[in-house]
């Protein structure tokens, strides 16, 4: 299987995130397996994007456990409530942080992360994971990553 994802250079983060969402769309369009979706969607974003660490955190008997990622080894638990994925989880909504040392309880796994997003995943209403990606760059996410990165989160949820 070779996947062309079509971003081309120079251009805007939109529509590096619109070609990825098609990409994304049809790679996992043709695979039920969740897992090997989480994975393929963790190897583009940041290969295609650039982050620092993208991945998933699933909810397993009542914790957050590390799924499928890209990039440095990471924690592989979490509380409900604790860090960025914590509070994610527990209010199911998305969490967009300027600069990680700014936000009370960040979990830090790796210091090289600055910045991070995390979007909550959902099955019939209930938060199953949460999607987290890092940047060793402060600010790096805006709502356009919001905008598309939950739409990428819909995709498999
Ligand atoms: N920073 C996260 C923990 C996960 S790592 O960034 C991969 C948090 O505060 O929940």
């Amino acid at each position: 299987m070779e996947v062309t994802i079509g971003i081309v250079e120079g251009a805007s983060k939109e529509e590096k995130y619109q070609a990825l969402v098609k990409s994304i769309d049809s790679v996992i369009s043709g695979e039920s397996d969740f897992i090997a979706n989480l994975a393929n969607i963790a190897s583009m974003l940041k290969y295609e994007l650039g982050f620092f660490w993208v991945g998933f955190y699933l909810v397993k008997e009542g914790e957050l456990v590390l799924g499928p990622f890209q990039g440095p080894i990471a924690c592989t638990r979490i509380k409900k409530g604790k860090g960025v994925c914590g509070e994610s989880w527990e209010s199911g909504k998305s969490i967009v942080v300027p600069d990680v040392d700014a936000f009370a309880g960040h979990i830090a796994c790796n210091s090289a992360s600055r910045s991070e997003i995390v979007i909550p995943l959902r099955r019939d209403n209930e938060v199953i994971g949460v999607l987290d990606v890092d940047s060793d760059q402060v600010d790096d996410f805006d709502a356009v990553d919001q905008r598309y990165l939950e739409e990428i989160v819909r995709l498999i949820s």
